[in-house]
């Protein structure tokens, strides 16, 4: 494994950093979504002890991921993203973190057998907690405070102390990501997610959903083919697979203050790492090529995903992948189309073709969540299944048209028995929101919803797969 140093080793090792790039040479560019702080001593001083701290995630795990999202490029992989759309410093528990975890790897199993392909599996977890916001004020009933923007930049209590920065809030969630990883990395490798116990995951209120029988046949399924398998001497010894997995961290790269101080140098290749997640994305409004956030992110070799809406034009975007992929290398950028169902058709086909033709190799991936939230009449924003499931469709049919693999899907989920998305089996209606509507931000899938999402994408891809060896 590679060591990533600490950043006063490593200033003085660093050996290909991009022309004109430092960690901290985003700080001359027009920036959009920051905080003002109030007090700058109280800044400096939480940036300086967070650039002492031990990164959360090493270089090599990131490089093995972009590794992974190459083989998604090409159909030889299929990429899960989901989770949270805010995490919060209430909602921290171990409870929580299994919850997400648990349907995020049911979901996984039911995709693999859909695409009969490896599903690469990345949370929006352990470090998920900074939001841009449409407005920078909040007002109710005639009371203007800042908007909440995300647990580690201010509260979301709607109070004017809540509403502004904290800089202490940047270690707090530190501190709460690097526990919540620890977890992860404890469920991923220490037995939960061994592939005898998919039965045992289907707990909880999904057991009693129309779909547990669905899940339920399917885990049998996998019985029976471990079985098999274990009968011709594979088993977890000579596969090691079968007993763990590999998952991934991600968030939006959007409080740079936070993300330089764990921008490292990699010993192994001598290359930036931003260490605070293994992904790590560019958001819909902060995606300008002459902008901030892109000028951090063309620096640091992770994973790069970039939110593509019915705003972005062709020539920004070539633009961008021209900045942040200038070796054109597999893996390192994920193109996320967040358009909406009714506008996915017009916008999407034209960005297709425009990268397919520039001959670049990137990543697509679907997120059907972002260009879909609707206000009820009593203002409860809220997402419909059925509005989803239409953009996830025209994604497939988008891509297939254009001869370019769609890649993967990024999904707001939970683990929890919410009401905050309508529709799905159980048919939620606008009624049914105030039972359990307890996001901080974007409403979530809740952990039915997620799973029968997952159950027809997974018999798209099937069939997909189907007609596709068919036709040879
Ligand atoms: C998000 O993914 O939480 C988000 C804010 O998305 P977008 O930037 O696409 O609106
Ligand atoms: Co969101």
């Amino acid at each position: 494994m590679s060591v990533t140093l600490s950043p006063s080793a490593s200033l003085r090792t660093a050996s290909s950093a991009a022309a004109n790039w430092s960690p901290e040479s985003w700080r001359s560019f027009p920036i959009k979504q920051v905080p003002t702080y109030p007090d700058d001593a109280a800044l400096k001083a939480v940036e300086a002890r967070l650039h002492r701290y031990p990164p959360l995630v090493f270089a090599g795990e990131a490089r093995r991921l972009r590794e992974h999202l190459a083989l998604a490029a090409s159909g030889k992989a299929f990429v899960l993203q989901g989770g949270n759309c805010a995490e919060s410093f209430s909602e921290f528990s171990a409870d929580f973190v299994r919850d997400t975890f648990r349907v995020l790897l049911q979901m996984a199993v039911v995709l693999t057998f859909g695409a009969k392909v490896p599903v690469v599996k990345i949370g929006r977890i352990a470090g998920q907690y900074a939001k841009p916001r449409s407005s920078d004020t909040e007002t109710i009933d005639g009371v203007s405070l800042p908007s909440y923007r995300g647990d580690i930049i201010n509260g979301p209590a709607f109070t004017a102390a809540d509403r502004i920065p904290d800089p202490v809030r940047m270690e707090t969630a530190y501190f709460q990501s690097a526990s919540v990883l620890n977890l992860l990395r404890a469920f991923s490798r220490g037995g939960y997610a061994n592939l005898h116990r998919v039965n045992r995951w289907n707990l909880g209120f999904v057991e009693r959903s129309p779909l547990a029988e669905r899940y339920r046949a399917l885990a049998e399924r996998i019985d029976e083919t471990l079985a098999f398998m274990g009968a011709c001497g594979i088993n977890s010894v000579t596969a090691p697979q079968i007993d763990e997995t590999e998952f991934y961290t991600s968030h939006e790269a959007l409080l740079l203050q936070y993300e330089q101080a764990f921008t490292r140098v990699d010993s192994t290749s001598g290359e930036w790492y931003d260490c605070s997640a293994h992904f790590l994305w560019i958001g819909d409004r902060t995606r300008q090529p002459e902008g901030a956030h892109v000028e951090f992110l063309r620096g640091v070799r992770n994973p790069i995903g970039i939110k593509v809406g019915p705003t972005t034009q062709i020539d920004a975007l070539e633009n961008l992948l021209e900045i942040l992929n200038p070796a054109d290398e597999a893996g390192r950028i994920t193109l996320i189309s967040r358009m909406g169902a009714t506008k996915v058709q017009d916008h999407l086909p034209s960005l297709v073709r425009a990268v397919k033709g520039t001959g670049r190799t990137v990543t697509w991936m679907s997120d059907p969540m972002h260009g879909n939230t609707i206000s009820t009449a009593t203002n409860v924003k809220t997402r419909s299944f059925e509005a989803i499931l239409t953009e996830v469709q025209g994604f497939f049919d988008i891509l297939t048209a254009e001869g370019v693999v769609p890649g993967g899907v990024h999904m707001e989920m939970t683990g929890q028995d919410v009401t905050e998305c309508v529709g799905g089996a159980h048919q939620l209606t606008e009624h049914d929101l105030g039972a359990r509507y307890e996001t901080f931000c974007d409403p979530r899938l809740n952990a039915e919803q997620s799973l029968e999402l997952a159950f027809l994408i997974a018999e798209e891809l099937n069939s997909r797969a189907r007609s596709l060896k068919k036709a040879l």
